[in-house]
């Protein structure tokens, strides 16, 4: 059976980003996407919205108790069409671009000129976002990737150097500046002390400035009203100004011939040629640093801080990730990291706006203006897709891939997460590291529930913990005890 969401639009919410009414439409269609549990009537909207951003576990255990498509009334986002099947968000992530678009929807949701440029990964969509992220991709993986282990490692030990062994700390926030030093030394690239504190400080400028709370109500104000940003961002446009001029600074001192001795994200990007034997521009590489600032900071010190939560209350994955890494094996604390995305992954949803009409395997067409949400924490928690899908179990991953359209806390399609494979290496090494030289305790308290920072879920109290210097003798003996199983511990 077909059943087509075409109810007219009224004039003004039609073409491309237009927000789309669906909700009656849906509910007299014969494939109705059901609606959130607890919906008891239109303009439920206010109540999600509200849990959405103060109670996010109660809102993502609404979303998991869904029909597996539902609709969601977040106030100035329009109706969205939550999907939490693993097959539909397949068919969202490789529905190309002139049916289903990212910055129709986003520009609702911030202010892409001012934050990231118009000129910018970001911003693109279309045949100019693929050609552009394909060009700039490489520096980000592979060899290019392999080469900034190095420098993942050595900024962790210069950060455990000054670490407070046993006292309880909240571990997101003392290992951000490990992340934001990551950043600025292997994307940006910076060395040379002078200029890299001042960059330190630039960067540190325009995170404040798009955390403030004044900025926050900005947001509320325009999403609600479907994203006129008609505010006053002046605090971000200097920011970013300022941040600006130190990249240009580096920028120059490279074309006259400064080259770097480490290799850096910058670097490769001045180095690469459109098919055309064109450079990028500046502003395009303004831009890009400071879109890999904002995107790549919070949520790897946040995942990071997730992890430290869950693995100090499974003695047996901490057991076993010290021994592993004692035996010179990395690939159990990336197993650890894997299995913290599915189960607290930064973002709830991402989104897609439908800009041409789009037909579900099933027969249900979308028409545009609609909002597609894939729901992926939600789906990753869903115990028709993970068995016991709320234990933290890094053994899943251990001898098996993340399934594309399974595990998606980067999203999926032409729009994943540039970063994806750079924060897994990054938080990898992070990870293995600590574990060499310190031993992760709980402080004697519930575990954490999920907390925000702005469109970020974080652990409430950013993750205490204490860290304990480990002593070679101790590494020996740990490393003497046989290593437990994989079946041993999850009975896989
Ligand atoms: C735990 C770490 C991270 C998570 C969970 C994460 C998650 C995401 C998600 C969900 C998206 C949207 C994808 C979609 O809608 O399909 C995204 C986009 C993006 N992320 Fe990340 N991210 C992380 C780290 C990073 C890092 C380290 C960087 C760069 C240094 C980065 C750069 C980007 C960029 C540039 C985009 C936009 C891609 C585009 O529009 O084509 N992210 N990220």
């Amino acid at each position: 059976m077909t059943a087509t969401l075409d109810t007219p639009l009224p004039p003004r919410l039609q073409g491309p980003g237009a927000v789309g009414d669906l909700a009656g439409a849906l509910e007299h269609s014969p494939l109705v996407p059901g609606l959130l549990p607890g919906t008891l009537r239109r303009g439920m909207g206010v109540v999600h919205a509200a849990e959405y951003w103060a109670r996010p576990d109660r809102f993502i255990r609404r979303c998991i108790d869904a029909p597996k498509r539902f609709t969601l009334d977040l106030p100035g986002a329009g109706t969205m069409i939550g999907l939490r099947d693993p097959h539909d968000i397949k068919q969202v992530f490789t529905t190309g671009a002139s049916t289903l678009t990212m910055t129709s929807v986003s520009r609702k949701f911030f202010p892409h000129a001012e934050i990231f440029g118009e000129d910018s990964i970001i911003g693109y969509e279309g045949a100019q976002h693929y050609s552009m992220k394909r060009l700039a991709a490489p520096s980000m993986h592979g060899k290019a990737l392999a080469s900034y282990e190095e420098a993942f490692r050595l900024r962790t030990e210069e950060a455990l150097a000054r670490w407070p062994y046993g006292t309880a700390v909240p571990f997101r926030t003392m290992v951000a500046p490990i992340a934001l030093e990551i950043i600025l030394t292997t994307i940006v690239g910076v060395t040379d002390p002078a200029r890299l504190s001042v960059l330190r400080e630039r960067a540190q400028d325009l995170l404040k400035a798009i955390s403030t709370t004044k900025f926050a109500l900005q947001t509320v104000w325009a999403t609600t009203r479907g994203g006129v940003w008609d505010g006053n961002y002046s605090d971000i446009v200097a920011a970013r100004a300022a941040l600006d001029a130190v990249v240009a600074a580096e920028i120059r001192d490279r074309r006259n011939g400064n080259l770097p001795d480490q290799p850096d994200v910058l670097q490769l990007l001045l180095d690469t040629r459109t098919e055309d034997g064109e450079a990028f521009s500046d502003v395009f590489l303004h831009n890009t640093m400071a879109g890999l600032l904002i995107a790549g900071f919070e949520t790897t010190a946040t995942t990071l801080g997730w992890t430290a939560n869950l693995i100090t209350r499974e003695p047996r994955v901490l057991q076993r990730l010290e021994d592993t890494v004692d035996s010179g094996d990395d690939s159990y604390a990336e197993a650890v990291v894997t299995e913290t995305l599915r189960l607290r992954p930064p973002g709830v949803f991402t989104f897609r706006g439908v800009v041409a009409p789009f037909t579900f395997d099933d027969g249900l067409t979308l028409q545009p203006g609609s909002v597609l949400a894939p729901m992926l924490g939600p789906m990753m928690r869903d115990p028709d897709v993970y068995d016991a899908p709320e234990e933290f179990r890094p053994e899943r991953f251990v001898d098996e891939r993340p399934g594309t359209y399974t595990w998606t806390p980067f999203g999926g399609g032409s729009r994943r997460c540039m970063g994806g494979a750079f924060s897994i290496a990054e938080m990898r090494v992070i990870l293995a590291t600590i574990v060499r030289q310190a031993r992760f305790r709980a402080v004697d308290t519930p575990p954490e529930s999920i907390g925000r920072a702005n469109i970020i879920l974080i652990p409430k109290e950013n993750a205490i913990v204490t860290l304990d210097r480990r002593t070679p003798a101790a590494r020996r003996s740990a490393h003497a005890r046989p290593a437990q199983t994989a079946s041993g511990i999850t009975g896989a």
